[in-house]
This record gives C-alpha cells, sequence and structure tokens, in this order.
C-alpha cells in the first residue's frame, strides 16, 4: 500500500479517536514495514490492533492548548516519514453547520477556526520539523472540499468551510517553507470524502449511499493517494481518488 516507501516508516497520526485517525491506525498497523508509530488523541484510548507496544508510542494533546501539542511533540524521538493530521470540528451539541446569515455566532466561529485552522497550523509549526530528511517524507492534512472558495455553490457552513479555506491556505504557506527547509519533504491537504463517522452522521442523509464511505475504505484511498504523490505536490489539496482540487 505504501510501496513508494523504500525501507522502515516512522508514522503519526493525529487525531487518533477519531473515525478516520482509527481507521488509518488500523491499515498502517497491518503493514509489516511500520516502524514506529505514535499515536496523538485527546484523551487515552485502548487500541483494537495486534501492534507490539513497543514501537506503538501514544501521547496526548489538545488543539486548543499549545503547550500540550508542543509537549507531545517533544514526545516523538524518531524522523518521521508520514503524518496524517486526521483532526477536525463539524458540529456538537451547541453548535450545527449556519444554513444562512442569521445563524452566524461568534463563538462557533471562534471554535471551528480554533479547531480547524489554528490547532492544525500548530501542530505544523511542531511537527514539520520532525519529518525526515531522507527518502520519502509525507505531511498530509484532512481537509475537505467544501474549504475550496472556486468550488462553493451551494453556500451555507459558514464556519466550515472557512476554516478548512484558511487550513488550506495553511497548508499552501507552511509548503512553501518546507519545500525551503526540507528538500526531501511534502505537504498536501486531503479531503476524504464523505465518511461514515461521527462529524458527518447527521448530514449522511443529504448523500447516496453509493458515495458514503467506510473509515476503511477512505482510510485506504488516503493511504493509496499518499503513496502516489511527491514534492512538486507540496502545498496542494487531493480528494481521495487522487485529483486535485482547486483552491
Ligand atoms: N467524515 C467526513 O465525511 C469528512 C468529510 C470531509 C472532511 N473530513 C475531515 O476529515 C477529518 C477527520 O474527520 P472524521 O470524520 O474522522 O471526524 P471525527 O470522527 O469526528 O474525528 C475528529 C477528530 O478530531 C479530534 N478533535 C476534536 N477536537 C479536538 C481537540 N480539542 N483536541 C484534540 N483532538 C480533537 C477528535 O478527538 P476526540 O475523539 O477526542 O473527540 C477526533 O479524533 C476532519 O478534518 C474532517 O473535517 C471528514
Amino acid at each position: 500500500m505504501l510501496s513508494s516507501y523504500k525501507g522502515p516508516i516512522n508514522a503519526a497520526i493525529i487525531g487518533a479517536t477519531g473515525g478516520i485517525g482509527r481507521a488509518l491506525i488500523n491499515e498502517l498497523t497491518a503493514l509489516s514495514n511500520i516502524n514506529h508509530l505514535y499515536t496523538l488523541s485527546r484523551k487515552t484510548y485502548e487500541h483494537d490492533t495486534k501492534m507490539e507496544e513497543a514501537i506503538l508510542h501514544k501521547l496526548e494533546f489538545d488543539l486548543l492548548d499549545q503547550e500540550s501539542i508542543q509537549q507531545a511533540a517533544n514526545g516523538i524521538t524518531h524522523p518521521l516519514n508520514l503524518i496524517i493530521i486526521a483532526t477536525g470540528h463539524l458540529h456538537d451539541a451547541s453548535q450545527m453547520p449556519e444554513k444562512n446569515w442569521d445563524a452566524l455566532d461568534a463563538e462557533a466561529m471562534r471554535k471551528s477556526f480554533a479547531l480547524n485552522t489554528i490547532g492544525p497550523a500548530l501542530l505544523l509549526r511542531y511537527l514539520l520539523p520532525k519529518l525526515g530528511t531522507n527518502g520519502k517524507n509525507i505531511c498530509a492534512v484532512l481537509s475537505a472540499r467544501i474549504g475550496s472558495i472556486s468550488d462553493n455553490r451551494a453556500g451555507g457552513w459558514y464556519s466550515y468551510r472557512a476554516s478548512k479555506a484558511a487550513l488550506n491556505m495553511i497548508v499552501k504557506t507552511a509548503g512553501i517553507e518546507l519545500k525551503r527547509k526540507n528538500k526531501a519533504a511534502t505537504l498536501m491537504g486531503l479531503h476524504p470524502g464523505t465518511v461514515d463517522t461521527n462529524l458527518s452522521s447527521p448530514f449522511q442523509n443529504m448523500v447516496p449511499k453509493s458515495q458514503l464511505f467506510t473509515a476503511e475504505q477512505s482510510a485506504q484511498k488516503l493511504l493509496k493517494v499518499i503513496n502516489e504523490k511527491s514534492r512538486e505536490d507540496t502545498g496542494k489539496c487531493f480528494a481521495h481518488d487522487g485529483t486535485e482540487i482547486t483552491p
């Protein structure tokens, strides 16, 4: 699945308890060439894999707490060949995506930007320097097609859309800096498709069943895209089928 990697892989999955994050961990632990796997989560969790404890390193962080992000990153002691940031926020008990501008609320907007833009930006700050400098080294950030400004035909979902568009700009900007600092590294955004997780559960009736992926299907597609991409793709955002999403 990650055949473009030559040799053992040190990986980090951020958002280990999320639907897609968990599925990514399951896929990676099934590979024979994973050397070290760091999982970062908001709270402790039980992993449902047979991976030897010796190569699975669990670290905790909160996207809303910069110091916790720095401390978790300090716990990573091997150069990383693969980082996937699989955190995100769309709704909770007090917040649903806005259908119109009358629904705009400062606190809800702040939360969307804190979790979808600022948190991942801080993760990049502390994690990109951990990427290896030889061979293939990729950092992928889960974004969303809905963050494409040129593709916005339906409107609505102001905070999620805008926070993902801003995330895409963070990826583009950090990608320019990364190209200067690490000649062997790639940074890109990825759209996982519409996936059957908590994040999408209230909205799945808007999607034909055939277009709703399981987390396992999405994880496999994302790893295939990661396998195919290289340094020239830095700063771009790709869908689960490998096609580029226009900014
Ligand atoms: N599912 C879809 O249809 C879909 C479509 C397009 C894009 N995406 C994107 O894919 C990514 C993963 O989504 P998902 O479907 O797997 O969602 P999910 O199951 O809701 O997972 C979200 C993850 O974000 C973590 N998170 C939220 N707030 C956090 C905080 N303060 N500190 C640390 N971690 C925090 C959650 O941790 P806890 O477990 O502790 O809450 C969880 O690990 C997101 O970026 C999402 O926008 C998903």
